[in-house]
């Protein structure tokens, strides 16, 4: 059943989790049976996180992050603000980033930055969602679920002030909805 304020499913549950499948399995090659830091930059990478690290057979560490962009507006600043840090050291460790959506890059751009200064072992970016034409920041993604057109999308994690992210699949929110 589709939410009354859905234009359409965009992703459906089922493509959802295949694709983690397919993801988990990149990632399990990758660190060959070693411990990976999996942090979360919350809220909405919340239900990918959680999903995705019960396909992972490496030891996994969960941590997560709570980060914001300065300033207002719909274009996303070059500046974060760490709202909630890690409690892990990764010091020598494997890191794993998980974001559910890229829309400018900024935000991953400044937080591998900061993670590169923190003499990790590897670290590497997992995102579900990547909008590339609205890219300002170069970032290299090293798993990525699917490339979607940049449309307003919410669901799986994904919100509109603060509302649909339990929903099970990624769908376009109706115009009407945010143009009220
Ligand atoms: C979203 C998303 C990324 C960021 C991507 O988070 O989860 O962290 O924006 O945008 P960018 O590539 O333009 O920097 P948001 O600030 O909406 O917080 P939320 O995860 O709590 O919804």
């Amino acid at each position: 059943m589709i939410h009354p304020e859905i234009e359409k499913i965009l992703i459906s549950q089922e493509e959802i989790a295949t694709k983690i499948k397919e993801i988990a399995s990149q990632i399990n090659q990758t660190f060959n049976q070693e411990e990976i830091i999996v942090v979360c930059i919350m809220k909405g990478s919340l239900v990918f996180t959680a999903d995705l690290i019960r396909e992972i057979t490496c030891p996994v560490v969960l941590d997560y992050m709570q980060v914001s962009s300065y300033g207002s507006g719909t274009s996303s600043s070059k500046f974060i603000n760490v709202k909630r840090d890690l409690e892990e050291s990764v010091e020598g460790k494997n890191v794993l980033i998980i974001e559910d959506i890229i829309d400018s890059g900024n935000t991953l751009y400044k937080l591998k930055e900061l993670f590169d200064s923190k003499n990790a072992k590897k670290v590497q970016i997992c995102t579900l969602l990547d909008k590339p034409s609205r890219r300002e920041s170069n970032v290299q993604v090293d798993y990525c679920g699917f490339q979607i057109p940049d449309e307003f999308v919410v669901g799986y994690g994904l919100d509109y002030n603060q509302r649909y992210r339990s929903l099970p699949y990624v769908g376009i929110l109706k115009r009407s909805v945010y143009e009220k």
